[in-house]
């Protein structure tokens, strides 16, 4: 009974939440470096995010940091690349990749979360079930700048 509760709940989450597919950003790591961060344990993003993690912005919303995130144009896409974060000899380490989110602009596909497609992506590529509707609930933060939290470092 609650079994079957939970897998229903899986098959919506798929199937609803994950927005259809959308293709691993294959080379995100020659594109445009945002900027990077390290979310330690006691931040409020830790059990999600919490590693080092690298933006990564593709042409188009490289265009979209420069004009000052006022719109990210078609097609923009963002990476957010989250590596385990280690010390070693007082010096902080990448670690394995833990996962990818991304963020894909098209107004068109996703009207219901700011015109953002959110996806992510284990560390074999494979895409993982997420609730993008939980993505942009927290991106709602960010609303006045496109719903994007990262600023470009020049
Ligand atoms: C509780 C808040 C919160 C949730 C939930 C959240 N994010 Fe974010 N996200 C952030 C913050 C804050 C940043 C900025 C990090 C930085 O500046 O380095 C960010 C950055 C990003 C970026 C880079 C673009 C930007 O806005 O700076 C992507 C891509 C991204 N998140 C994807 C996702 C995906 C996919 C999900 C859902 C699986 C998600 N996020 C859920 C808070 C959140």
């Amino acid at each position: 009974m609650r079994r079957k509760a939970v897998l229903g709940l899986l098959a919506l989450g798929l199937g609803v939440l994950a927005q259809g597919g959308f293709p691993y950003p294959e080379g995100f790591r020659f594109w445009t470096h945002v900027k990077s961060m390290e979310i330690k344990r006691g931040h409020p993003l830790y059990e999600a995010f919490g590693g080092l993690h690298h933006i990564y912005a593709n042409p188009q919303a490289l265009a979209g940091y420069l004009s000052g995130k006022k719109a990210f144009p078609q097609g923009s896409v963002i990476v957010f690349d989250l590596l385990e974060a280690k010390e070693e000899g007082n010096a902080l380490l990448e670690g394995q990749r833990k996962l990818i989110g991304v963020m894909v602009k098209d107004p068109a596909r996703y009207p219901e979360t700011g015109g953002w497609g959110y996806y992510a992506f284990g560390p074999d590529g494979k895409p993982l079930a997420i609730d993008a509707k939980a993505c942009h609930a927290c991106h709602q933060g960010a609303a006045n700048t496109d719903f994007v939290f990262s600023a470009f470092r020049p």
